[in-house]
């Protein structure tokens, strides 16, 4: 008999489409899809496209993509260089929360930390601020949410050091959560020389030392985000590779792997894939909405994934959990890898 476990539609709060501008990689379309086949029923996606989403004209038009495409729920973050704060008023009803990119990492809109105190001035809002906050700027953020304490996540914590950071702004009463993603708890620096550009991407991966203090703190970590940024093989095998890749469909089967071998609890997974990003990026959940998972073991094979990339790291990996069935507002919407509703089936969230 086929082992089969029931789990609520699951919020990956932190991906990048890449549409519009380079659907050569991922689309709505294709990004939804991978979304259902990996158990999530919502994504919100990133503002770093070709274009970055910083006026309310890009964000009106990569929301009118989504509109026509999208077959799960989705929600947008606005983006900022730190000079577009007359747009901020007009968009934030839109969207989910603002990205600040303080280090360099794909489409290159890095802001410089100095910018940072006016930047949280101008968010007169409740809604988030996600910070892809590195450790050599980690001293300009906490000084920043001490004086202004808005809501903040930092993204993709990867290190001791950024997770201690974090320890300390929760210590401290701070409005700071954090994502880790699961590149970052399943490979280390020393995956990354065997990978080589399909183990790139920023932050970098770390050591094992660093990867162990992740799995030793997991209380401190909130959400697990897959990060999912999907590049063409093509550009993962040039010098230098782009940074980043896709996770989608990779992150719940390796986190109920994780599970089997005693890492973590289901309810500590349920927390991190659903209850947390709910709670924390305002994603209305739906008892109506759930995913059954066929519990037998299987391999990870690139030509088998549905994002258009057609790769993952963890391809060849042993894990437990294929998703077989997404029901989305009572609606069966996906079964063994068919898709079973209409592009633009997904809603778009405010
Ligand atoms: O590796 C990454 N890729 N890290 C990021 O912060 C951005 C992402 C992308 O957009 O490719
Ligand atoms: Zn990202």
């Amino acid at each position: 008999m086929v082992d089969t476990i029931k789990l609520p539609g699951l919020i990956d709060p932190h991906v990048h489409l890449r549409d519009p501008g380079q659907t050569d990689k991922e689309d709505f379309y294709t990004g939804t899809v991978a979304a259902l086949a990996g158990g999530f029923t919502t994504v919100i996606d990133m503002p770093n496209n070709l274009e970055p989403i910083t006026t309310l004209e890009r964000l009106e038009r990569k929301i009118a993509s989504a509109k026509k495409q999208t077959v799960c729920d989705i929600g947008f973050y606005f983006g900022t260089l730190g000079d577009n704060f007359v747009e901020f008023p007009k968009v934030v009803d839109k969207v989910k929360g603002l990205k600040v990119y303080l280090n360099i990492t794909t489409g290159g809109f890095t802001v410089d930390p100095t910018k940072l105190s006016a930047i949280y001035r101008a968010w007169e809002s409740t809604k988030p601020i996600l910070l892809h906050a590195e450790e050599d700027v980690l001293d300009e953020v906490f000084k920043t949410v001490s004086e202004q304490p808005k809501t903040t996540h930092v993204c993709h914590v990867s290190s001791k050091k950024e997770l201690e950071f974090v320890i300390r702004a929760k210590e401290a009463g701070l409005p700071v959560s954090c994502g880790v993603t699961p590149h970052h708890l399943f490979l280390t620096d020393e995956d990354a020389k065997s990978l080589k550009g399909y183990g790139y991407m920023k932050p970098f991966l770390k050591s094992k030392v660093d990867q162990d203090f992740l799995w030793q703190h997991l209380k401190y970590i909130d959400v697990i985000e897959s990060d999912h940024a999907p590049h063409t093989k093509a550009e993962k095998e040039a010098d230098p590779p782009l940074f980043g890749v896709p996770g989608l469909e990779t992150t719940l089967p390796l986190l109920l792997t994780a599970e089997a071998e005693g890492r973590l609890t289901r309810t500590q997974l349920i927390e991190r894939l659903h209850t947390n990003p709910a709670r924390i990026f305002g994603v209305p959940v739906n008892e109506d909405t759930y995913i059954e998972i066929n519990m037998n073991e299987y391999v990870i094979v690139n030509d088998e994934l549905l994002t258009k990339s057609g790769w993952s790291p963890f391809a060849g990996w042993h894990v437990i959990g294929r998703v077989h069935r997404v029901v989305l507002r009572d609606q069966e919407v996906y079964r063994n890898a068919q898709v079973l509703v209409q592009a633009g089936n997904g809603q778009i969230l405010s």
